[in-house]
């Protein structure tokens, strides 16, 4: 199946009461790791290139260059959307020309007003393209240089005016943060979120932040409105694990185990394994059958 926008896999979610996770992709064997799963699960999937991801690539074209014919080669008929992730606004449009079939314009940290009209000049854009936007309310927050950003929570009304602008989908912080949670983390406000969603009707809600929530937590938030779900962090730990089992059982240093096609397999193995564990707690799997 070729790329396609996330809005319809979205609409379906939202319907269905799961979620569709967004998986972030880093390289080829990333890409592969996680369409392997879609198809696997027959589950939607949106794989997700921050801008830092897309220049490590060596820019978008690449990214969608590789994308594209993989999906092909690879036999995947589940649906797919290459989406940005966290876009600046000349990110955004870079990625647009260069063929994403999503973006998230992030413009959480400017002020309110600003983000409206940025937002709006990047939904025009992308809705004559049939790009599905997703756009970005109060800040999530996360680890930097060693200091920890407890994760605001976005103001419902602030909401209402930007999902208003014809939006497919809406990132709202609700005290959810990137990277691991620290062991104080106050979890996930529900009540911001049904606040939210009681705003903004029935567009799909995004959590981003996947990694380490609770399952609880991660149910009770799709109940309350969220269709999409961001997680990288968890799939680069996993990765981590698997390469680091291998080099440390001595399998580089025996025959060939130094290839990077063998190197790199339990690393990729692991990326499916906990992809597939991700979609069957959000609910997707078997949705594309
Ligand atoms: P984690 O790295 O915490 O899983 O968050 C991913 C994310 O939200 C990407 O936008």
């Amino acid at each position: 199946m070729p790329l396609v926008s996330a809005k319809e896999m979205l609409v379906k979610a939202k319907e269905g009461h799961y979620a569709v996770g967004q998986f972030n992709i880093n390289n080829l064997e990333w890409t592969k790791a996680i369409l392997l799963a879609a198809e696997k699960a027959k589950s939607p999937v949106i794989l997700g290139v921050s801008e830092g991801a897309g220049k490590y690539m060596t820019g978008y074209k690449t990214v969608v260059g590789m994308v594209t014919p993989m999906i092909e080669s690879l036999g995947i008929t589940v649906p797919v959307a290459i989406h940005l992730d966290h876009g600046s606004f000349e990110g955004a449009k870079a990625a647009i020309e260069a063929g994403f079939t999503s973006i998230t314009f992030d413009g959480s940290h400017y002020g309110i007003e600003e983000n409206i009209a940025k937002t709006k000049e990047i939904v025009e854009i992308c809705h004559a393209k049939g790009i599905s936007v997703e756009a970005e309310v109060g800040s999530i927050g996360g680890e930097e240089d060693g200091v920890v950003g407890a994760g605001e929570c976005a103001d419902p009304k602030e909401c209402k005016m930007v999902a208003d602008l014809g939006i497919d989908f809406l990132a709202a912080g609700i005290g959810n943060i990137h990277g691991k949670y620290p062991a104080n983390w106050a979890g996930l406000n529900f009540d911001v979120l049904a606040a939210i969603q009681e705003e903004t009707g029935t567009l799909p809600l995004v959590l981003h932040g996947g990694t380490g929530i609770p399952e609880e937590m991660i149910k009770k938030a799709i109940n309350l409105g969220v269709s999409k779900i961001n997680v990288n962090t968890e799939c680069q730990l996993e990765f981590a694990e698997a390469t680091r089992k291998y080099i440390e059982a001595g399998k580089d240093l025996e025959g060939k185990g130094f290839d990077p096609r063998k190197l790199l397999k339990p690393g990729t193995d692991a990326i499916t394994d906990i992809v597939i564990k991700k979609m069957e707690i959000f609910g997707s799997v078997g949705k594309a059958e």
